[in-house]
Formats: structure tokens, sequence, C-alpha cells
């Protein structure tokens, strides 16, 4: 089979108005600014509006990288979103938003892979558009991770944010586009990092909501060791298959969930931080948004041009992790 050389032909992002800075985190749990800067790089993160939900973030950044990718939305084939924070269970939230857009000929799923989802969308993406079976597909990381957080555990509340940010993936020249993937995961970890309540095992009762099952539970020690392993690791090896070497990297985008973390992985490539996309001082953790909104940046940024050598790592619950080289 002849294989078509995929890439990503146009980005968006969207961030909701709603700021929370450290100083406000001050007023809610026992913790300060100086520890969360020290601690996790993190300023600032961005809240969904009470009526907005996962779909309507997805939506705006949708239309940004539909637009910069000079498509019709006729043209999409193929939406996928990634998302541990859906509107609902079902329909899904690529369905939904298939409905807001219009995208009236795209076929539409959900799929989790909590912060590592926008990787694993883009390589399912890819593979198909390769393969001959779509031309454009929408691929998405959105969350408002707002609403699973407890804002009285300062563990996690510091953390996280909420955000979109889109892509839109088709046909590109030879020579461009993705070189590999590198796709884990290690389900003995899930308990790590995990929502237990709503699900079929343990259903919204009275007791799951008072008991606090619907929020974030995390090890952040024990998720911050594999992260630091996993971050380096992953991004070595999508490079081995890519048949490139560290040196090549002209950026990294990686996983915004802890700048200590972002450097381990910078000191394992030998990349000075320029060579590094970080914005997670705006936005915190946004899960399955952090990459795709980073990059999203770094092309509005101009950190971006034809022929660079990008690389996309990522982790998160699961556990989960990816890795992706990409010739822009
Ligand atoms: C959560 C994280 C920032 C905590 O940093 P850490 O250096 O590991 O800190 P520890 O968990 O060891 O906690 C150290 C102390 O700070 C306290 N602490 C935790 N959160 C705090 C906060 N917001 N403000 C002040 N103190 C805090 C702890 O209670 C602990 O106190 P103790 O020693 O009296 O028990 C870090 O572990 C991390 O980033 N983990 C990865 C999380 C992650 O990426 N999750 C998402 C994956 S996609």
């Amino acid at each position: 089979m002849n294989l078509h050389p995929v890439g990503i032909i146009g980005t968006g992002k969207y961030v909701p108005d709603r700021i929370l800075s450290n100083q406000e985190l001050e007023q809610m749990v026992e913790t300060n600014d100086e520890w969360i800067v020290t601690r996790t790089g993190i300023r600032e993160r961005r809240m969904a509006a009470p009526e907005q939900a996962t779909s309507d973030l997805a939506y705006q950044a949708s239309l940004k990288a539909i637009e910069a990718a000079g498509i019709t939305i006729e043209d999409i084939d193929l939406i996928i979103v990634s998302t541990i924070t859906p509107d609902m269970f079902f329909p899904s939230t690529a369905c939904l938003l298939q409905e807001k857009l219009g995208a009236k000929k795209a076929a539409a799923f959900d799929l989790s892979a909590a912060c590592s989802g926008f990787i694993y969308g883009l390589a399912t993406a890819s593979n198909m558009i390769a393969t001959g079976m779509y031309k454009h597909v929408l691929v998405v990381g959105a969350e408002t991770l707002s609403r699973i957080t407890d804002y009285t555990d300062r563990n996690t509340c510091i953390l996280f944010g909420d955000g979109a940010g889109a892509v839109v993936l088709g046909q590109v020249p030879e020579g461009r586009g993705f070189k590999s993937f590198e796709l884990g995961a290690d389900g003995g970890g899930g308990e790590l990092l995990k929502v237990s309540g709503g699900g079929s095992r343990l259903p919204a009762s009275a007791d799951s909501v008072s008991s606090k099952q619907h929020y974030i539970h995390m090890a952040g020690n024990d998720v911050f060791k594999f992260a630091v392993r996993i971050m380096g690791g992953a991004a070595d090896e999508a490079l081995r298959k890519a048949g490139m070497s560290k040196e090549d990297i002209d950026l990294l985008v990686p996983h915004q969930a802890n700048v200590r973390i972002i450097q381990s992985a910078l000191n394992r490539l030998d990349l000075p931080e320029e060579k590094c996309m970080i914005n997670l001082d705006k936005y915190g953790n946004m899960s399955a948004a952090s990459i795709p909104v980073a990059l999203a940046e770094a092309f509005e940024q101009g950190r971006i041009n034809e022929g660079d050598c990008l690389v996309f790592v990522g982790f998160g619950g699961g556990l989960t992790w990816g890795a992706s080289v990409l010739i822009w």
C-alpha cells in the first residue's frame, strides 16, 4: 500500500476569559504563590464560564484550526475529540461538536487517554489519512478540568485549568509530516491518577458525591516520578523510530503539567529552554488540551517554520504516554 505523507495543516486554540490566579487560590486553600510557582511553575489558569462545557471550548478552537487550514467545514471527514471531561457520557463530545460545526459529512468519536489523548488522537487520525481512508481529520484536545477538581484539595486544585486546542490533519508534500509515533500504557498505575465515581463501578449516588469520588484523586509524587522517567524515554524512542536524533529537534512541545518535569525532559534530551514551548505559567495543566494549545501558541508566536523538526511528548492518567516526531 502507498502511504500518503500526513501533517498538521491548521492549528487553533481557545481558552476561557476567566483567570484563576495563585493569589485567589491562597484565599481558597492553605497554599501560597511562592510554593506553587517553585514547585510547579504555574501562576494562573483559566476557568470555563458556568454555561460553557467542553464542546463549547472545542468549537471555538476548531473554527480557528479549520480557517487556518484553508478548508471548509464540509471537507472534514472525521472529528476526534480527546477528552476526560466530556459534556456528558453520551452522545460523545465529538458528535456534539459535529452538530455545532455543521460538519455533516464527518464521522465523530471521543478518545480517552487522559493527558496523552491528543498524541493518541494524532496517531489515530494520521494513520487513517495515510492509508487513504480520509483526507481531512479534525483532532481536538479539550477539557473543563475545573468541573472535576476539588477546590478544597490543595494537592490538586493548584494544577488544573480549562481550554481547548485543535488541529486539522491532511496530506502534505513528501518529506514533511509525521515521522513516528510512540504510544504506551501501564494500566497497573491507574490508581495513581483517577476519577472513580460516576462510572459503572461506582455509579453516582449521594454517597459517591459526599465522599468526593467525582473529583480527581492523584498520588502527586508517584505521578511526578513516572513522568520524569517517561518523558525523556518516550521522546528518545520516537526520535529513534523516525531515524533522527536529539540534535535534529527545533522545538519540543511537551505536555504542560509541571515545569520541573519539562526541565528533566530537556536535560535528558540536552535541549536548551529556547527549543521548548512552555506556557503552563498561564494555563496550568489542561490535560489533552495542553499540547495543542502550546502548539497553536508556538505557531502564533512565529516559533515554527517550514521544515522544522517538532517533537510532541506527553504522559497522563491510565497511566499513558505518547510522543511523536513531525517535520512541519
Ligand atoms: C503535585 C506536585 C506539584 C507536588 O510537589 P512535590 O514537590 O511532589 O510535593 P509533595 O507532594 O512531596 O508535597 C510536599 C509538601 O507540600 C505540601 N503541599 C502540597 N500541595 C501544596 C500546596 N498547594 N501548597 C502548599 N503546600 C502544599 C504537601 O502537603 C507536603 O507537605 P508535608 O510534607 O507536610 O506532607 C508534584 O508532585 C507534581 O507535579 N506531580 C505530578 C502531578 C501531575 O503532573 N499530574 C498530572 C499528570 S497529567
